[in-house]
């Protein structure tokens, strides 16, 4: 039962976020101490520790180095698909980026610039973004599996002076090769970078041209001078992390220097329950923002060694692969998707793997990135007989806006909620005339400003975006995107998007990149793709087209070469991880009178709901024709 601990805490931090937060900030090394706190002068544009200065990468490795860890590993390398284990102490990782970002700086990379990195999950991404943070550049980190047109949409935004790759990436039944993909992607971008750093991996060596450079030959000890850390002000970018909206156009989401430290510091004890010298292994993608903070930055701030995965759930080789990994390294925390549990329990439901393995060390299972379904909860704390911790955020936020926070005060768990909000989070429910819901209605998921350190400032170039977007809705409040309801003992529950973004197997996708690849077909006349529940990946893409005047669409083998041209654009424009296996032709899409595509009646059909038909549909008809189609959801 609840000792009041979490109350009063959260209390304060609503009530004192100055008080709270310049408390926390306390636990980061700071080069010029923080006079104010939180500068609100300008909403919704907040700006956490304005005047504090400091360097994210000395707070990450130096002063762990300094202050008796240079021995400790920081990070375990593991990676079955390729049978290599490597382990970094402080002290190697604290070189080895150093002579990157030395690297990085004599190919005039400079404070504020831009390098994206493209790579699969190896210590030299890792590597490369703290390097970036060394020099004050802002990386931006890609994730692997987007396909060059994704690519070159962000080279396009982030302008990258340099680019980081690596000559491929390993899946478990396949090498996919990086550097086609990232030769493609600059050959369509307008923006080109000034180099490109290539690693080289054995399993598909690439050929270099005019404006790569070999990882290796850059990082020989006789060639690169190691570089020192570079002040920047607790407001300057420290990264820009792609992710996806409605449209086509992903969103920069920028991430603050100080802020984002003092709060990913202040979770690691009060939300995953670690300190300094623990492990965590967090099975995700630094391209993800999951991996971005706890892979990489929050237990490197505290003096943590993590668990670097390049691997699956199963597969690599076996749906034992998480708990050997478990016991390999000692691991206190994991932190993964639902999805990867739903895999394990698919191949292994006894769990049999389990018991051939010693995961005492294990005190926590964290699992976020999409609505966590009580049966996948309850089958994970019955097989490990560990706290199964729900934990909801997003890439704007960079950490838990809910959880349950086990370091301050574990509360009891309810199935299917992520339980409270985490300090700094006003959470309320808005119904659709923007006023407070009551105990279990369902509505909007908003949080009332000032959002707490470490969430995004503003999208990267785009002041104008960041405000229609996520605060024109309801002003003094962020739009999250999700929808669900608090219950009557303060508990939240997230049931969903409540706008047209997809979260395929924890992966957030874009309608819009997947309509502009169908679109993209020359028989194709107009097109929409929603999401549709899935056991398995949670949900999954489903597309609807309708062909062009003139093309027999009543041939069944004209049909098929269409559908399989499509399924192949997207898996070619968007990604493999777009996973869009299904696609129907059909004779017309519902529309409103306005011309707008009825994607949330169409995703309530799918979804076996009864749907709310808007008054201003255009024509009944071509919904009732398309209702089976919808209903015959075949996963
Ligand atoms: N580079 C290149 N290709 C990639 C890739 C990468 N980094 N990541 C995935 N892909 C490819 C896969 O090989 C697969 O290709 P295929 O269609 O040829 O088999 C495709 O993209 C789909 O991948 P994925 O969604 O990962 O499905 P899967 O069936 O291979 O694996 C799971 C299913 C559940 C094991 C996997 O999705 C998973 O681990 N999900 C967790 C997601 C996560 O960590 N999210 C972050 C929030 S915590
Ligand atoms: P991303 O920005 O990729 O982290 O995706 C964020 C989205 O994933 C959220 O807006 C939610 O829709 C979904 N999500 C993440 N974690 C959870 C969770 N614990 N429960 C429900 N949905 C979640």
């Amino acid at each position: 039962m609840s000792n009041g601990a979490y109350a009063t805490l959260h209390e304060q931090s609503l009530r004192d976020p100055e008080g709270f937060w310049g408390q926390a900030a306390e636990d980061i090394d700071w080069i010029t101490r923080p006079t104010t706190v939180l500068d609100a002068s300008n909403p919704p544009f907040y700006r956490w520790f304005p005047d504090g200065r400091l360097n994210v990468c000395y707070n990450a490795l130096d002063r762990h180095v300094i202050g008796g860890r240079a021995d400790q590993a920081a990070l375990h390398y593991d990676s079955p698909v390729t049978g290599t284990k490597k382990t970094y102490t402080y002290a190697e990782l604290l070189d080895l980026t150093a002579r990157f970002a030395g690297v990085l700086r004599d190919l005039g990379v400079t404070k504020g610039d831009r390098v994206l990195i493209y790579m699969p999950m190896v210590p030299e991404a890792v590597v490369a973004m703290l390097a970036c943070a060394r020099l004050g550049a802002v990386h931006s980190v890609v994730f692997g599996g987007f396909a060059p047109q994704e690519l070159a949409a962000r080279i396009d935004d982030a302008a990258p002076k340099v680019i980081v790759s690596a000559s491929c990436g390993v899946e478990p039944r396949r090498v996919v090769e990086y550097k086609p993909f990232l030769d493609e992607a600059i050959r369509r971008s307008e923006h080109k970078p000034e180099h490109c750093v290539v690693l080289q991996r054995e399993q598909a060596p690439a050929e270099l041209g005019e404006r790569d450079l070999d990882w290796a030959t850059l990082m020989h000890p006789d060639a690169a001078a190691p570089a020192e850390c570079v002040p920047v002000q607790s407001t300057d970018p420290l990264y820009i992390l792609y992710t996806s909206g409605t449209t086509g156009k992903p969103k920069g989401i920028l991430r603050d220097s100080g802020g984002y430290a003092v709060a990913l510091r202040w979770t690691m004890p009060a939300v995953y329950g670690l300190e300094p010298g623990d492990v965590m292994f967090c099975a995700s993608d630094v391209g993800w923002v999951v991996g971005h903070s706890y892979i990489v930055y929050a237990p490197l701030l505290t003096g943590c060694t993590t668990v670097l995965y390049e691997g699956k759930p199963i597969g690599t080789p076996d749906a034992g692969a998480f708990w050997r990994v478990v016991e390999d390294y000692g691991v206190n925390s994991l932190f993964t998707a639902p999805t990867a549990f739903r895999a394990i329990k698919k191949e292994d439901s006894r769990a049999e793997h389990l018991a051939e393995h010693d995961i005492s060390s294990l005190r926590t299972i964290y699992l976020a990135g999409e609505r966590l379904d009580p049966d996948t909860y309850h089958w994970a704390t019955d097989v490990t007989s560990r706290p199964v911790i729900d934990n909801w955020w997003q890439t704007e936020t960079g950490w838990p806006i809910a959880a349950n926070p086990v370091g301050i005060e574990r509360l009891p768990i309810k199935p299917g909620s992520p339980t409270v909000p985490m300090a700094g989070y006003d959470i309320q429910i808005l119904d659709e005339m923007g006023n407070v819901a009551g105990p279990n209605h369902e509505g909007s998921i908003v949080a009332k400003l000032p959002l707490p350190p470490g969430t995004f400032p503003t999208l990267f170039n785009d002041d104008e975006r960041y405000v229609s977007g996520y605060f024109a809705a309801y002003p003094g409040y962020y739009l999250t995107g999700d929808g669900g309801y608090i219950d009557e003992d303060g508990y939240l529950f997230v049931m969903g998007r409540t706008d047209d973004v997809l979260n395929v197997a924890g992966h957030r996708l874009s309608t819009g990149s997947i309509e502009a690849a169908l679109a993209g077909h020359p028989d194709v006349a107009e097109c929409a793709v929603i999401g549709v529940p899935d056991s398995f990946k949670g949900e999954l893409p489903r597309g609807f087209v309708v062909l062009k005047a003139g093309v027999d669409a009543d041939d069944e083998s004209v049909r098929e070469r269409i559908v399989a041209e499509l399924v192949k654009r997207v898996r070619d424009e968007v990604g493999a991880v777009a996973a869009l296996k299904q696609v129907d032709i059909v004779d017309g899409l519902p529309k409103t009178r306005s011309g707008k595509i009825l994607r949330k009646t169409m995703r309530e059909i799918a979804a076996g709901k009864t749907p709310v038909v808007p008054s201003t549909i255009e024509d009944q008809g071509v919904l009732d024709t398309l209702t089976p189609v919808l209903r015959a959801n075949q996963s």
